[in-house]
């Protein structure tokens, strides 16, 4: 199978926007954690959430293209039989024309891509701007404050009720975790 170093290459052969890259980690740490939590493949899980946004660079003036180029790449990889293709695919199956998520992998690289954003946007309003100082409640207080983080689509972060059966507060503390975890390569 692709190794996490094999995956990071490929990723920052093709990324150069460092807060992209820092995006792909925290998907990355986010998705290990998630796959722990499940009892899953973490190593297969943390490589779909450090690739899935690879091609964005390659893809920025087609978002129809986003994932399917990097698919295309992907061909010349050993990806293992975990579906880590499909869960990469399906973050984008609004604009790509693939199926919605449907397997705990596909939903958990869905949510967890979104929450990341928001994760990120409360760590930057903190002195220093430090990740080590949010905490869940910030989050969710946060979250249904629509002007905040506006980007955030917090409908698709919801889907972890009801597709992963982890309440909301549950699902940002795993993911926050895991990205203070790393905080140091967030640069947070
Ligand atoms: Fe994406
Ligand atoms: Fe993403």
């Amino acid at each position: 199978m692709i190794t996490r170093e094999e995956a990071y290459k490929l990723l920052t052969d093709n990324v150069k926007n460092k807060n992209l890259i820092r995006h792909c980690l925290a998907v990355e740490a986010s998705m290990k954690s998630l796959a722990a939590y499940f009892s899953a493949n973490e190593e297969a899980w943390g490589i779909a959430g450090l690739l899935h946004d690879a091609d964005w660079e390659a893809t920025k003036d087609t978002p129809e293209q986003h994932t399917l180029v990097l698919a295309d790449w992907l061909e010349d990889w050993d990806l293992g039989d975990e579906g880590i293709k499909e869960a990469i695919l399906a973050h984008n199956h609004f604009h790509n024309g693939h199926e919605p998520p449907q397997t705990q992998f596909e939903w958990s690289l869905y949510c967890a891509d979104e929450l990341t954003g928001l994760i990120v946007a409360c760590a930057l309003v903190q002195p220093n701007k430090n990740i080590g100082t949010v905490t869940v409640d910030s989050v969710m207080r946060k979250f249904p404050e629509s002007a905040f983080a506006a980007g955030v689509d917090r409908s698709k972060i919801q889907n972890c009720e009801a597709e992963l059966n982890i309440d909301l507060e549950s699902f940002i503390e795993i993911v926050l975790k895991a990205m203070q975890e790393i905080a140091e390569d967030l640069g947070l």
